[in-house]
């Protein structure tokens, strides 16, 4: 017992060994994240200020899931509860002054309406987020659909 300890001991001495060797820290790309290598942890970046609270935003394109125009912290959604639907719901919706989730939210993957929110779309943040003011991790050349086709028209006509 006591050599198999010592074994797996030296073991993994050796594998921080290596770890450490610079040819298992070959340096990275600048990403997202400035320089480094690829072992080397940074320091993480401060986390971004509380949510802006702002007016429903215009959607950039028709599918797009529009981003929470409120703060969302402290909000529980779990197997037993979702706060978003205390607001949301088709039930409640109206007295809270709320947009209703759409009718997309209510379809199971046969696209067949269901009376509850479907399993697919129950944890609104894996699509909905909030906006914070954060910088941007890099610059973005989307350019909604409106801008392409005025673009485009621009460009038959000449
Ligand atoms: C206390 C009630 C309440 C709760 C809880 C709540 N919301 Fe809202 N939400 C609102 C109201 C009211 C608006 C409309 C704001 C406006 O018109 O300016 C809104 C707007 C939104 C919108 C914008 C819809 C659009 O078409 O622009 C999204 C998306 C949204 N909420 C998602 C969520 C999610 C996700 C959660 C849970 C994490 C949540 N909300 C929890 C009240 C609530
Ligand atoms: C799988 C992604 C996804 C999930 C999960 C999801 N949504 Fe959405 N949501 C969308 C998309 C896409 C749209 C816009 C197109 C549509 O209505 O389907 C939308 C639209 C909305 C709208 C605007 C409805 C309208 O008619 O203007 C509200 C409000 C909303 N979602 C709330 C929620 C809430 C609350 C939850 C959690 C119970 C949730 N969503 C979960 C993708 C999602």
């Amino acid at each position: 017992m006591k050599k198999l300890i010592a074994v797996l001991l030296m073991a993994s001495l050796a594998m921080v060994a290596l770890a450490e060797s610079p040819s298992l820290s070959p340096s990275a790309p600048d990403g997202l994240r400035d320089g480094g290598t690829l072992g080397e942890v940074g320091a993480a970046p401060p986390i971004a200020g509380d949510p802006r609270e702002v007016k429903r935003e215009v959607r950039n394109y028709p599918e797009q899931p529009p981003v929470i125009p409120h703060n969302i912290r402290g909000y529980q959604v779990d197997k037993r509860f979702n706060r978003c639907l205390d607001c949301h719901s088709r039930q409640a919706a109206p007295s809270a002054g709320a947009p209703m989730v759409s009718v997309t939210h209510f379809m199971d993957r046969n696209f067949q309406v269901r009376a509850e929110v479907t399993p697919g779309r129950y944890f609104c943040t894996q699509c909905h987020v909030p906006q914070t003011d954060a910088e941007a991790l890099m610059d973005s050349d989307f350019k909604p659909i409106d801008q392409v086709i005025r673009e485009g028209d621009r460009g038959e006509s000449q």
